[in-house]
């Protein structure tokens, strides 16, 4: 690389190492989800499990917390879709299989989905749950099984649960001990987050090497 290294070898390092484990077919689409504590604490998962890109469609800017992520949003490439249907279908053309959720009567159990496959995970509204655009466009709706008084989870909760079967079965595949990503791709983030975003975090005064 050119540039003038900006972080410390260190940071640069485990920036390296984490994109080794990056899954970029394993992605999250929010639908509409809403609360500022709920997108923050799916990021954060999003992160632990080695997501790399979350398409959200949100009226504005998605709300998040730093507190809560921790950070862990700035190690995500983030995609607003302008569109839920256009949005689902540009991923389904690129191979992906669409997996919503929810307590629907057409729904399987989360565990028997293949999530080895190039896979979207949609979760929606914290009220509403996803919309009749996702049941129409999803491949399939995965349920969580409930036994409680309660007919749903929290949805950062759904989201981890059904995140971390998805770790599970990709583990077992050996999908975490080879870079996923192309050298060209993985080249192309490292300079976006050690070098670019440094520069105008920089500027802005809020620099962390
Ligand atoms: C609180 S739930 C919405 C509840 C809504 N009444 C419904 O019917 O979906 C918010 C989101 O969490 C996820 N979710 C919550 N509990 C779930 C479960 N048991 N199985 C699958 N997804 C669940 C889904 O993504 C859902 O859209």
């Amino acid at each position: 690389m050119m540039e003038e290294l900006l972080v410390i070898p260190e940071r640069l390092a485990r920036i390296k190492e984490v994109l080794s484990r990056r899954q970029p077919d394993l992605r999250l689409f929010l639908e509409r989800v809403v609360n500022y504590h709920n997108v923050s604490a799916i990021l954060r998962t999003a992160d632990a499990v080695g997501v790399l890109h979350v398409h959200y469609f949100h009226e504005g800017e998605l709300p998040i917390n730093d507190a809560i992520t921790r950070g862990a949003h700035r190690w995500l490439i983030l995609h607003r879709e302008k569109e839920v249907a256009s949005g689902l279908r540009l991923l389904k053309e690129a191979g992906f299989q669409l997996v919503g959720t929810g307590l629907f009567p057409e729904t399987v159990d989360f565990r028997e989905v293949d999530y080895t496959k190039p896979t979207v995970v949609i979760v929606g509204h914290e009220l509403e749950g996803i919309s009749e655009t996702v049941r129409q466009e999803a491949d399939l709706i995965v349920k969580i099984p409930m036994y409680g008084m309660v007919q749903s989870l929290n949805v950062s909760v759904a989201t981890g649960v059904i995140l971390y079967e998805a770790e599970r079965q990709r583990r077992q595949k050996g999908l975490y001990d080879a870079p996923r990503l192309s050298p060209e791709e993985m080249e192309a983030i490292i300079k976006e987050w050690a070098y670019t975003r440094v520069i105008q975090e920089k500027a802005r005064g809020r620099l962390r090497r």
